[in-house]
């Protein structure tokens, strides 16, 4: 970890991780964005509109055969820059010393309950909107990570049965109010 924008900050709390991992993943490919820094990154998948590029390994891409027939694609990526031992995290720009409800009462929130790119296996998950596939790249809108982030799977979104309309945050309807 090179940058200190992925550091723990005061209220946070780390946990002891496991020696061994359980499981290993293939990086089947990269993600070009025009961030470079956290800072310049979308806080999520729709505060963006800037075209990304989708850059699968070959041997992978025949993987790639019907995707060019999807509007949406469900992307899984793996934020390489983040900890992974946070388990309770304090909002980038939240005082964890004022109790507000917002802040988690002063305490945070679990990372469970957080979209946020530091957790223990640190997948990231983004629905984007296809705009063109070039042989085994893909151009695609709605992204929100650093260039170069490793891509773990591609699938279809099923509006069908994906769309939960009416789904809840609770504590995000409480920041809001
Ligand atoms: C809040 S996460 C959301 C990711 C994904 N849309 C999700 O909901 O799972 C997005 C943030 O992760 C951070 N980030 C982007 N690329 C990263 C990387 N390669 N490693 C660690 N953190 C990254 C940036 O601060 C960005 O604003």
């Amino acid at each position: 970890m090179t940058d200190s924008a992925f550091g723990i900050r005061p209220g946070e709390v780390a946990t002891e991780l496991p020696e061994n991992f359980d499981a290993g993943v293939y990086f089947i490919g990269h993600i070009r964005t025009p961030w470079t820094r956290r800072e310049q990154c979308p806080k999520n998948a729709r505060e963006s509109e800037a075209v990304c590029t989708i850059e699968v390994e070959e041997r992978f891409a025949p993987g790639l055969v019907g995707v060019e027939t999807c509007s949406h694609l469900l992307l899984l990526y793996w934020m390489d820059k983040s900890r992974r031992d946070l388990v309770r995290q304090v909002p980038r720009n939240r005082a964890p010393t004022l109790p507000s409800p917002a802040s988690g009462g002063g305490k945070g929130r679990g990372t469970f309950a957080l979209r946020s790119p530091a957790r223990p296996n640190p997948i990231a998950a983004s629905v984007v909107r296809l705009v063109g596939v070039d042989g085994n790249r893909l151009s695609v809108v709605g992204l929100d990570c650093l260039d170069g982030t490793p891509l773990i799977d591609i699938k279809p979104y099923f509006a069908s049965t994906d769309a939960v309309p009416d789904a809840v945050v609770g504590w995000h309807q409480e920041q809001k109010t």
